[in-house]
C-alpha cells in the first residue's frame, strides 16, 4: 500500500508551518465550514466523494506561486504529502483523494491561479494551471478569430492536469497536442524552487509535457503556442442507425478518418442502435463536402448538414453538439455534471472487423441507459511527430477509443453494475486493440492498470512499470531518470506515480 507515515503531531505542525508563511484564509480543514463545498467544488467523479474515501487534512487555495512553494516546503518538512489539483477531472480522482484511508495528505488547489494573457500578434499566451479550457478557448477567441488553441473538449478541464498529461482534442490531426505546443512553463519543485524552462532544464520541461505533472512538482503556469485558424470553420454531426448501415460506416470510418487531410477531424460515438459522425474541418462547407464526397460517400454527407462558424463557436459544438449554446458557456466552471465515472480506453492499430462491432452493438451497445463509446482519429499531424519527443508515446495507432461510462444513481448495486459493464466491453475488444502494451492515454487515467506499491520508503519501479509502459512504453525510463534527479525523496507521490530509477534509489 502506499502509506503514509505522517502523524497527528506532523499534521499540527505542518499546519503550524502553513501558518507563518501563508494567509489563514486560504487553508481549509475540516473545521472550517468553507472546507467541504471547497472540496467538492471540482470533483468530477462521485465515486471519490463517497463516506469512506480519505479526504485531505488541509486544502490550500493559491493565489500565488508564493503559496504553491510554501506549501511543499511545509509538507516536505513535516512529512504531509501534497496532492495537486487544478480542475479535478482525473478520471480516478488522484488530485483530491487517497486510496489509502490512513493517508494524511493536503490538497493545493489552484482554482484561483488562473490568470490568461494572450499576445495576439506573436501569437502566444501565457496561462495559469487552474484555467480551463474554456476560459483558454474564450479569451483566445476574444482576442482574434484566427487563432486558437489545440486541446480537449470538455471546457471545465484545467489546464494544470491537461497539458502535463498531453491533452488531445479537435484540433490534434493538424496541431497535435496540447503538449506539444508548449513553450515554457513555471514549476515549482520538491524543493520548494520556482523555476522556468531554462532553469528547470530540457529533462523536467520534457517530463511535464506528457508525463503527469504530480510526480515532478507543481506547475504554476504555461506558455503556449496559439495556432492559425480560418475566419470561418464548419461541423456537421450525421446520425446513422444501425439499420441505416451504421456497423458498415463504422468499419469504413475506420480506415478513413485517420489518412483524411489535416483540417479534417472527424469523430463516431456510438450509442445504444446509432453512430454519431461528428466533424469539425478548418475551413468551408463546399470543400468540405467535396472531401467526404470523395473520400466518406457512404456517409451521405451534403452542404445541408454543413454550419459554417468560428473556431470558438465550434468548441461548444463539438461538446455540445449544439450550436446555440451562448459563448458564456465556456466560462461556467460550475458547469459541473454531478455524475459517478469509470472509463476504460484502448488504441486500435487495425481496423476491427464489421462482426465485431456488430457484436458489440449486439451484446452491449443497443440496450437504452448505456453509456458511449467514443472513436478519436490520429494520423496527421499527431504521426508526424517521434513517440519520444514528449513522454506521450502513442503517436502511430489509427485511432483512440474511450469506454466512458458514467450514472447518477447511487449505491453499490449501481457501481457494480455500472463497472462491470466497462470492464465486459474492454475484455471483449481485447483481441482487436493494442497488445504489449495494451496502451493507454494517462489522461484517461485507469487504476485497474495497476498502483504503486513501496519499496523501502520508496515507491517500486519494478511494481510502478506493470502500469507505465501502458502509459509510456519507452519513455517510462526516461520518466523515472527525471524523477529520480528532481525528487530524489520520492515526496511527489501518489496511486501512479513516476518512481524513481533503481540505479539511483
Ligand atoms: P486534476 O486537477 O484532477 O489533475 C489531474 C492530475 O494532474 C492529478 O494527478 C493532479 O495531481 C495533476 N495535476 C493537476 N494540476 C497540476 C499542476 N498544476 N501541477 C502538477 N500536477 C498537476 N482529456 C483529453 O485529452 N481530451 C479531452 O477531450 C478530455 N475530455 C475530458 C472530459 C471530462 C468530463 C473529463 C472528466 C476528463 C476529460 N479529459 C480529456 C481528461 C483530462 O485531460 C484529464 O483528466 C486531466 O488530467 C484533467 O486535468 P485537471 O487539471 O482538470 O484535473
Amino acid at each position: 500500500t502506499m502509506s503514509s507515515s505522517a502523524s497527528r503531531d506532523d499534521v499540527d505542525a505542518f499546519l503550524g508551518c502553513l501558518s507563518t508563511a501563508i494567509p489563514p484564509s486560504i487553508v481549509h480543514t475540516p473545521a472550517n465550514n468553507s472546507y467541504s463545498p471547497l472540496l467538492l467544488s471540482s470533483v468530477r467523479n462521485l465515486r471519490y466523494a463517497l463516506p469512506g474515501t480519505a479526504k485531505p487534512l488541509a486544502i490550500v487555495a493559491a493565489t500565488e506561486p508564493a503559496h504553491v512553494q510554501a506549501t511543499v516546503l511545509c509538507g516536505r518538512r513535516h512529512g504531509v504529502r501534497v496532492r495537486t489539483r487544478s480542475g479535478g477531472h482525473d478520471y480516478e480522482g488522484l488530485s483530491y483523494a487517497s486510496l489509502d484511508p490512513h493517508e494524511h495528505f493536503a490538497v493545493l488547489d489552484l482554482a484561483a491561479l488562473r490568470a490568461i494573457h494572450i499576445d495576439a500578434a506573436r501569437a502566444e499566451a501565457w496561462v495559469e494551471s487552474g484555467a480551463s479550457l474554456g476560459e483558454l478557448y474564450y479569451t483566445v477567441g476574444a482576442a482574434s478569430r484566427t487563432l486558437a488553441f489545440p486541446a480537449g473538449s470538455c471546457p471545465t478541464v484545467c489546464l494544470g492536469g491537461h497539458l502535463s498529461g498531453g491533452g488531445f482534442g479537435s484540433l490534434a490531426r493538424k496541431y497535435g497536442l496540447s503538449a506539444d505546443n508548449v513553450l515554457d512553463a513555471v514549476v515549482v519543485d520538491a524543493r520548494g524552487r520556482l523555476l522556468n524552462r531554462s532553469a528547470m532544464g530540457e529533462d523536467l520541461f520534457w517530463a511535464i509535457r506528457g508525463g503527469g505533472g504530480e510526480s515532478f512538482g507543481v506547475i504554476v503556469s504555461w506558455k503556449v503556442r496559439l495556432v492559425r485558424v480560418p475566419e470561418t470553420v464548419t461541423v456537421f454531426g450525421i446520425r446513422r442507425f444501425r439499420n441505416q448501415s451504421a456497423a458498415d460506416l463504422v468499419t469504413k470510418w475506420q480506415g478513413v478518418a485517420p489518412f483524411l487531410p489535416r483540417d479534417l477531424y472527424l469523430r463516431v460515438l456510438l450509442q445504444n442502435p446509432q453512430a454519431d459522425f461528428v466533424a469539425l474541418f478548418l475551413g468551408r462547407c463546399g470543400r468540405l463536402a467535396s472531401i467526404m464526397r470523395r473520400r466518406f460517400p457512404e456517409l451521405g454527407m451534403t452542404p445541408a448538414d454543413c454550419q459554417e462558424i468560428s473556431w470558438v463557436n465550434s468548441t461548444l459544438f463539438v461538446e455540445f453538439f449544439t450550436t446555440d449554446k451562448p459563448l458564456d458557456v465556456l466560462l461556467d466552471r460550475s458547469n459541473k455534471p454531478d455524475y459517478y465515472l469509470k472509463v476504460k480506453s484502448d488504441h486500435v492499430e487495425e481496423p476491427i472487423p464489421k462482426r465485431a462491432w456488430e457484436g458489440l452493438w449486439d451484446k452491449w451497445l443497443d440496450q437504452p441507459g448505456t453509456p458511449p463509446i467514443m472513436l478519436d482519429p490520429y494520423g496527421g499531424r499527431m504521426s508526424s511527430i517521434s513517440p519520444s519527443a514528449t513522454p506521450f508515446p502513442h503517436r502511430t495507432y489509427l485511432y483512440q477509443l474511450q469506454i466512458y461510462s458514467f450514472w447518477f444513481e447511487n449505491g453499490t448495486d449501481a457501481l457494480e453494475k455500472r463497472i462491470s459493464w466497462v470492464k465486459g466491453v474492454h475484455k471483449d475488444l481485447e483481441p482487436y486493440v493494442s497488445k504489449n502494451p495494451r496502451a493507454v492515454y494517462v489522461n484517461y487515467r485507469d487504476l485497474d492498470l495497476g498502483t504503486n506499491e513501496l519499496e523501502g520508503n520508496v515507491t517500486s519501479y519494478e511494481k510502478a512499470k506493470v502500469w507505465g509502459e501502458k502509459y509510456f512504453k519507452g519513455n517510462f525510463e526516461r520518466l523515472a531518470a527525471v524523477k529520480s534527479k528532481m525528487d530524489p525523496h520520492d515526496f511527489f507521490r501518489n496511486e501512479q506515480s513516476i518512481p524513481l530509477f533503481p540505479a539511483a534509489a
